[in-house]
């Protein structure tokens, strides 16, 4: 598969950069400033015009293409100026347009080791959305933002917001769960915060990138208005909010076309109905034509030059592609640059960020985002009173998971679990925040011990004395490959039985990129899931273990049950190579070479959509997520007109809390919806007894069909059932409006 085999490229790369690369000299011309283009008070329109009108065919074709890990693994001249990130796009210093250094920053900048810089490594993006918390989100993007600007860096290829339409997908931690509404939203804040750094932000992976078995060739089909309606959604309200300044088109192909050469997802829908203004970016090597991809909407291959180089400018000059069309390119990436402040507030490189204030917005986003599933007893918080905590697995003993692939940031001082050891694709790497460290600190006057849980019945001998056994399970997954089952690796469910058999006192602690099945579930007291959770996990978790903080998360994801509930029991084109080439077991690389069909005919109806319409009972809802106190809710009213909702909300339990109120409202009949969709949110903090009234306004879009006819978005007349709760599944409150 293509990463794999640059891997090593990868790294020659980072090494020469590291070794050649310096700061670019100031140009010597007229004064930059003094410019036309420069004008800052001419809109970003004018000021790219003013740009294009002074370049060269040459320099418009340099701005359309980039050289990134490919072109330099030839051993290249590094070019000056190059900040060693997964690609750079030369700049024109004569018209003072500066380089586009572009860097993967999905949970935290990457590749900052090989530079001899760090960077905070954020929870998930699946776990930051479990807080349903806008200003989180902006937190994300801000820290990813300001990171990207301290270390040289001008845009963010991040963004990713393909939905969990197959909980098996290897990247869905680094994307915002199943539901359109929530995941544009969260993505579109994210965008916000990275860009208000004056750092060009990305939405990816446009679209349907929804498994990374076969990702390369997967031919996915999916009727239009369905596709509308859920995973192009996500990519609209991401917009809407966010206003990235690049769409990352993906890998796979949409109804025969490769998708960064597809005229109806590209031309129609994304530049001409939600009349995006900035670039279309390639996938690293998704390029796959000239003439037909410049046509159908893609202004920038990455990396390489044998599409949109001198071919492309052969084919401007031939007139097959039109000269406007090549303009256009240019200015929409003009434009980006422009209107992100990237040109008017160019990065000065420190080549320092700040790992504590890093840190501390790491642990808040962490601590919104941990959800607790399960509480039997009120097992949790631990009390202060505890003897002995028997800790078990995961290495909670040295660090934290991440997870892989074109997301995964250098751990700092190296992989925690394998000090010293330099990391490999497809390798786990932990981060240095010990659970078992920050039990202890909890709880100073327990007995605290640790198994590695490597052995079930050695652990359960381990356990069974002991006030209380945390058993921490993990699961690595990375770009790249699925998760052929929903099961824990490693034997983890035999540990965690094994365990829970010799100790009833059981609580289990996920640190998971995915849902996963938990045949367990019944026999153990406490479960937690804590996602990846970044550089400060060990302190996130122990805070909500021991109560410091009452948990708030709520699944953006259902958790099944079974394959057999899903949409569909195996992922598209998966053959049972399980293990090879030394990956783990449960992580399937499958790069295909040959084309195959993934039907999405569920259409609209996966996740919560799915488990409500084929009333099926999921293990764990969408939306759930326990508290240390509880909260009960009354007085639902609907107003049509107005478009909102309001009910009361209150706390009836002893602790303060924050519970995330829901809104769920079901289509007329005419929609032929046998679902509720979600529509509307909002986070309230709550002091014991206290009870506040919550009034939410539903965005029109949120309660739309796309009429296909029309190529339009309609409201449909008849009734509409509200409900109103703390998730998908307990929505004590209901109301009906009639739209006529
Ligand atoms: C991934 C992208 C990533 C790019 C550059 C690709 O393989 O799919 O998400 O931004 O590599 O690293």
């Amino acid at each position: 598969m293509i990463l794999q085999k640059l891997l090593p490229a990868l790294c020659l790369t980072a090494a020469t950069i590291a070794g050649t690369a310096q700061a670019k000299k100031p140009h010597a011309g007229p004064d930059l400033k003094s410019l036309p283009w420069m004008n800052s008070s001419l809109n970003p329109d004018q000021r790219a015009d003013l740009v294009l009108k002074e370049l060269t065919l040459d320099e418009k074709i340099q701005l359309v293409h980039g050289i990134g890990w490919g072109p330099l693994r030839e051993g290249d001249p590094v070019p000056e100026g190059n900040n060693g990130g997964a690609g750079e796009v030369l700049g024109i210093p004569r018209l003072g347009i500066p380089d586009i250094n572009q860097a993967d920053s999905a949970v935290g900048v990457r590749m900052s080791a090989p530079q001899s810089r760090y960077s905070t490594l954020l929870p998930s993006v699946l776990g930051a959305t479990a807080s349903w918390d806008p200003d989180a989100a902006h937190l994300y993007g801000d820290v990813i933002g300001r990171e990207l600007r301290a270390q040289g860096y001008n845009q963010s290829i991040g963004g990713g917001v393909d939905l969990a339409r197959d909980p098996r997908n290897g990247r869905l931690f680094e994307y915002p769960g199943e539901d359109p509404v929530l995941a544009g939203t969260t993505v579109g804040h994210l965008i916000m915060g990275v860009q208000q750094n004056h750092i060009m932000g990305d939405i990816k992976h446009y679209a349907f990138n929804d498994q990374e078995t076969g990702r390369t060739v997967v031919d996915v089909h999916l009727d239009r208005k369905a596709a509308r309606e859920s995973d192009l959604l996500a990519f609209e309200i991401g917009i809407r909010i966010g206003h990235p300044a690049s769409v990352m088109c993906s890998y796979n192909k949409y109804e025969g076309d490769w998708t960064c050469e597809n005229d109806w997802l590209l031309n129609h829908v994304l530049k001409g109905n939600w009349k995006y203004l900035g670039f279309v970016v390639s996938d690293w090597e998704a390029t796959h034509s000239t003439v037909k991809a410049a046509k159908a909407g893609l202004d920038m291959q990455m990396p390489g030059e044998e599409h949109f180089g001198a071919p492309l400018k052969q084919a401007v000059q031939s007139g097959e592609v039109p000269q406007a069309r090549l303009d256009d390119m240019v200015h929409r990436i003009l434009r980006s640059l422009i209107a992100s402040g990237a040109v008017d507030h160019p990065p000065a490189p420190r080549f320092v960020v700040d790992p504590f204030k890093g840190r501390d917005d790491a642990q808040h986003i962490a601590e919104e985002s941990i959800v607790l599933l399960k509480n039997t007893n009120n097992i949790l918080p631990l009390s202060p009173s505890v003897r002995s905590i028997a800790v078990i697995g995961a290495h909670a003993d040295a660090g934290v998971m991440s997870g892989g692939g074109s997301a995964q940031v250098d751990a700092p001082g190296g992989n925690a679990v394998h000090p010293g050891q330099s990391t490999k694709w497809g390798q786990a790497v932990y981060f240095p925040s010990a659970p078992l460290r920050y039990i202890r600190e909890h709880a100073p006057s327990a007995k605290v011990d640790f198994n590695d849980g490597a052995d079930p019945a050695a652990a359960a001998n381990f356990a069974k004395s002991a006030d209380v056994a945390i058993v921490f399970a993990d699961q690595y997954m990375s770009e790249g490959g699925d998760a052929p089952t929903l099961a824990l690796p490693n034997r983890q469910d035999d540990l965690i039985a094994a365990v829970a058999k010799a100790n009833p006192h059981t609580v289990v602690v996920l640190i998971t990129g995915n849902p996963v099945s938990m045949p367990w579930v019944d026999q153990v007291s406490g479960i937690m899931e804590a996602w990846y959770p970044g550089i400060a996990g060990g302190q996130a978790i122990t805070n909500i273990l021991f109560g410091a903080v009452n948990p708030s998360g709520k699944l953006p994801i259902t958790f099944a049950k079974s394959e057999a509930d899903l949409p569909h029991a195996t992922i598209f084109g998966l053959t049972p190579t399980a293990g090879k080439g030394g990956l783990p077991e449960h992580w399937v690389a499958q790069e295909k070479k040959v084309s195959f069909p993934a039907d999405y005919n569920e259409g609209v109806r996966f996740g919560y959509k799915w488990f409500d319409s084929e009333k099926k009972q999921p293990l764990f809802a969408f939306g759930h997520g326990l508290s240390y106190t509880t909260y009960t809710y009354s007085g639902l009213t609907a107003d049509a007109s107005a478009r909102t909702a309001t009910f009361t909300v209150r706390n009836t339990g002893k602790v303060a809390g924050t519970e995330t109120a829901q809104l769920y409202i079901q289509l007329p009949s005419a929609s032929g919806e046998n679902f509720r969709r979600l529509v509307a949110w909002q986070r309230v903090s709550l002091n014991p007894g206290e009870s506040k009234e919550v009034t939410l306004t539903v965005d029109p879009l949120f309660v739309s069909v796309f009429d296909t006819a029309s190529d339009n978005w309609k409201i449909l007349s008849g009734d509409y059932i509200v409900s109103a709760g703390s998730s998908s599944r307990d929505l004590p409150l209901t109301a009906k409006v009639t739209v006529q």
